[in-house]
């Protein structure tokens, strides 16, 4: 009977997601590849140019533009009297010249009046100081003050445009970034979400380890948001740390949330609801929303870096349309990029010219990751604000494209006549599927081992994406998952230094090896519970069993030391993280230290459960060599054939299309059968080139 209840609550509850996200797929048909946007804001502009700026958008190619996303002012000048003619005039505009609109939530940009008559409605930083208006992202997200305000003209927007043929969507505020709030209606919020998760004071005593330190409390009352401004680096209890940020991004998700349900009031089921999170974005935590139809990803890969080669501060981080294409995509299903860097941004460590035909590559690689939508930020270079210095698609004049404008044409002519090519219902090759791989990814793991590195040489956003790199290297399809997907899908599975696990998790993981799956585990996985506190028992004792090693203890080396390890007759450097591994008997052990104390102690093991594999790799090296060429060996072992792209090639299949890109600073010949039919670009594929075609 208590089965027969579980199953029908669990029908229930899954319906409601359900139909709150709507099978995003279905916004997008698939002969139309990819769709393309701009943001224009009619607002910073003189009303007699906006039809000139409009039948621009469109004679340059795109498809629908982005408007009202920072317009608060412009819609409520005065607390509660709406304006919607002037953005009336331009969604006609947009009709008038057969150009879809995408529409967002001004939330992220509160106009003047709010500042004056309601101060309360804003963060307080780390200092007790209050935020003000004039930037964006500074309203408190759990003032109630703040959320009523929202409400409003978000269901004054809904009720306008909600059946609008022509909005094809909303996006709701701007890069949601869970800033760390402190203001008295954070402080109330945090101890109200304590309060539900730990019940009783004594069980958030204990998880916070409050008898360190004096810092035990007699009531919920006595909480105050741990604030590492004021008791300094020793003074941080991680676990109180930990629960802020969990806090800080299930706010921020529920104010997404809040807004999406009032839209859902009004709007038409063809229009969708999204937001768009910075690609790296370490405080917001895309998965905790429910109401999302899908998530998108801003990305700016050029801030002044070094990047790869001489060229690479021209041709941006490789990692950042890498990671963003492949994990928001986990929210809906799909994804797209919502702001594309146009060129020169205005607050790199400097902001170099971009390589001619960089935007295109970037256009071109979130397409081929999957990308469903690509939109930029923005239109126009604007003359004057904070923002005067960064680029637009058309430069400061108005009406001429810049380079990225120029690349964005270039773009937009060449999805057309790929769309011509598209064959529906085209299968992923044999080939390229045998190495489907997920990387198993929690924003929680990234919050507890950032706060605590150990050394200095971890680098705790990068290390996951080091084997995200790797399987792309192999031409491998990759998706980054969460601990609720379904692992049967991928022949790999790659579990990088997931330090927080309980005994579900760890089941899953032994299901997934025990039914022929191919499992990869490393380095300070495993080692905390939820809490954020080691076992009573040895370092990663819950899945001991399933490497069939012990952790015995963890070395780690100077800057400049370099440590040696013997993989069969290769010797690796290491340096930055080095698990001592005890085998067990029927343990194969894959490498070894070649020099310290403990030479010939185990590094990287092999152990077979079930139908499968499980290995675990104790190591983490600056080169990357020895985690590529044991993971080569993973997939070669499987029957897997792989290739061997260079560092910043990266090669994806999609709806029957192979596509290419170069981040790096050498050209590059691809390697693909003769009979390959080339569409775009050349096999020889140069630094910031395009290459695709279909076999
Ligand atoms: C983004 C932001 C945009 C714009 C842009 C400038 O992070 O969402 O509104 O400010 O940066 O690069």
């Amino acid at each position: 009977m208590i089965k027969i209840v579980f199953f029908i609550i669990a029908v229930f509850i899954t319906g409601l997601t359900l139909k709150s996200q709507q099978n995003a797929a279905r916004f997008f048909p698939d002969s139309n590849l990819v769709t393309t946007g701009i943001y224009y804001y009619p607002e910073h502009w003189s009303e007699n140019q906006w039809e000139r700026d409009i039948s621009k958008i469109a004679a340059m190619g795109y498809e629908f533009v982005h408007l009202a996303e920072f317009a608060w002012f412009k819609m409520e000048p005065i607390e509660g009297k709406f304006n919607f003619a002037w953005l009336d005039k331009v969604v006609n505009l947009c009709v008038k010249y057969h150009l879809k609109v995408l529409l967002c939530t001004p939330s992220a940009t509160t106009p003047t009046w709010m500042r004056i008559h309601y101060p309360e409605t804003f963060i307080m930083d780390g200092h007790y100081i209050r935020g003000e208006n004039g930037t964006r992202g500074l309203g408190s997200v759990v003032n109630q003050k703040y959320r009523s305000f929202v409400a409003k003209i978000v269901a004054e927007m809904a009720k306008r445009y909600g059946q609008n043929k022509n909005v094809i969507g909303w996006q709701l505020d701007n890069e949601p970034g869970a800033i760390p709030d402190y203001s008295p209606s954070s402080q109330q919020a945090f101890r109200i979400w304590l309060k539900k998760k730990y019940k009783t004071i004594d069980a958030l005593n204990t998880a916070w380890g409050a008898a360190f330190w004096s810092q035990w409390f007699n009531s919920f009352d006595q909480v105050i948001i741990p604030n590492t401004n004021l008791v300094g680096w020793w003074g941080n209890n991680p676990h109180a740390l930990l629960d802020f940020k969990r806090y800080s991004a299930d706010a921020q998700a529920e104010f997404l949330d809040l807004q999406a349900d009032i839209l859902r009031n009004y709007i038409s089921k063809h229009q969708y609801i999204t937001t768009n999170y910075t690609a790296v974005s370490t405080g917001s935590d895309a998965v905790r929303t429910k109401k999302l139809d899908f998530a998108t990803y801003t990305a700016y890969p050029n801030g002044g870096s070094d990047n790869i080669g001489d060229l690479g501060f021209r041709l941006g981080n490789s990692k950042i349309i890498l990671f963003a294409a492949d994990y928001y995509k986990s929210v809906g299903g799909v994804s797209g990029v919502m702001e594309i860097q146009p060129g020169p941004v205005n607050w790199g460590s400097y902001n170099p010219l971009l390589l001619p035909g960089t935007v295109r590559m970037w256009l071109y690689h979130s397409f081929a990751a999957g990308g469903k939508l690509a939109c930029s930020y923005r239109f126009r270079q604007i003359n004057y604000s904070a923002e005067q210095y960064h680029a637009g698609i058309m430069l400061p004049d108005g009406v001429t494209p810049s380079p990225g404008g120029e690349d964005y044409m270039q773009f937009m002519a060449e999805i057309k006549e790929l769309r011509k090519q598209y064959s529906p219902g085209v299968k992923m090759p044999e080939r390229v599927a045998a190495r489907s791989t997920a990387i198993l990814w929690n924003l929680e793991n990234y919050w507890t081992i950032e706060r605590q590195k150990q050394t200095g040489q971890w680098d705790t956003w990068n290390y996951p994406i080091k084997f995200l790199e790797i399987a792309k290297s192999f031409g491998a399809p990759v998706d980054i998952i969460s601990e609720t997907a379904d692992l049967s899908k991928y022949n790999f599975v790659i579990v990088p230094a997931y330090e927080m696990v309980d005994a579900a998790l760890v089941k899953k993981w032994n299901d997934y090896a025990a039914n022929g799956g191919h499992l990869i585990i490393t380095c300070r996985t495993a080692t905390k519970d939820r809490r954020g506190h080691f076992w009573e028992a040895e370092t990663a004792a819950p899945i001991s069993g399933l490497i069939g090693a012990r952790v015995k203890t963890t070395d780690m080396l100077s800057n400049y030391a370099k440590g040696d390890i013997l993989s069969k007759s290769a010797h690796y450097n290491w340096n930055n993280w080095g698990d001592l591994l005890i085998a067990d008997q029927n343990t194969e052990v894959l490498a070894t230290y070649d020099n310290q104390f403990y030479k010939g102690n185990a590094a990287v093991v092999n152990h077979k459960v079930g139908k499968g594999t499980v290995t675990y790799i104790g190591v983490d090296t600056d080169d990357d060599k020895l985690e590529k060429d044991i993971l080569r060996e993973i997939y070669g072992g499987a029957g897997v054939i792989v290739e061997n792209y260079p560092t910043g090639v990266f090669v994806y299949w999609r709806d029957g299309f192979y596509v290419a890109v170069n981040y790096s600073s050498d050209s590059y010949t691809m390697n693909i059968p003769p009979t390959a039919q080339i569409l775009i670009g050349e096999k020889a594929l140069k630094p910031a080139g395009v290459l695709v075609w279909k076999e």
